[in-house]
């Protein structure tokens, strides 16, 4: 069978999933008083960026969200605009990790809380993020949306994948996977 547009996002989930599960353990070794390796933090900066950001919440919040919008799914409220919050509050708290590990990098102690900060809001936002689109949106999505609409959609995302380049999407599951020994 073919994939489905929201087969895909979910396959891409599991990919950031791993990269939060980096995110956990980088935090749990901040608090227990361990040092953590500026460089791992700047990968997960930069997969969070690229695969998280410019690919997977492009390809939601420019072709499934106006998609969804345009067959009558209200783009106020539940789930749409929360969804879209949760994306801005991802971005800046991704700012606020890369800002805080760029100065933990130099100084040490003096950044650390911010840096503890940005990560708890991330392991804390994004599980619940993906829970809400898997068992909310993607069902409906698929109830919603028609043969024509869901091929319409394959495109899409192929022509996103085509934009930032193969090789970058599986740059970025590589990524995805060697982090955690790097801990
Ligand atoms: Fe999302
Ligand atoms: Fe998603």
């Amino acid at each position: 069978m073919v994939k489905k547009p929201t087969d895909i996002l979910e396959e891409e989930h599991h990919v950031i999933q791993k990269v939060v599960a980096v995110m956990v353990a980088l935090l749990a070794r901040l608090e227990e008083g361990k040092d953590v390796k500026g460089e791992t933090i700047n990968h997960v900066v930069e997969f969070m960026r690229t695969f998280g950001d410019k690919c997977h919440h492009g390809k939601e919040e420019n072709y499934l969200f106006p998609l969804l919008g345009k067959k009558g799914v209200p783009m106020t409220g539940c789930p749409i605009a929360i969804l879209v919050h949760e994306h801005e509050k991802g971005r800046s708290l991704v700012k606020q990790l890369s800002e805080s590990g760029a100065a933990y990098a130099k100084s040490g102690e003096t950044a650390k809380s911010v840096l503890i900060k940005s990560l708890q809001g991330l392991v804390e936002l994004y599980p619940n993020h993906i829970w809400k689109e898997e068992y909310l949106l993607f069902p409906m999505t698929n109830k919603v949306l028609n043969d024509k609409d869901q091929k319409e959609l394959s495109d899409q995302f192929e022509a996103v994948e085509k934009e930032i380049g193969r090789d970058v999407h599986k740059r970025f599951e590589k990524i995805a996977e060697e982090l955690a020994p790097e801990i």
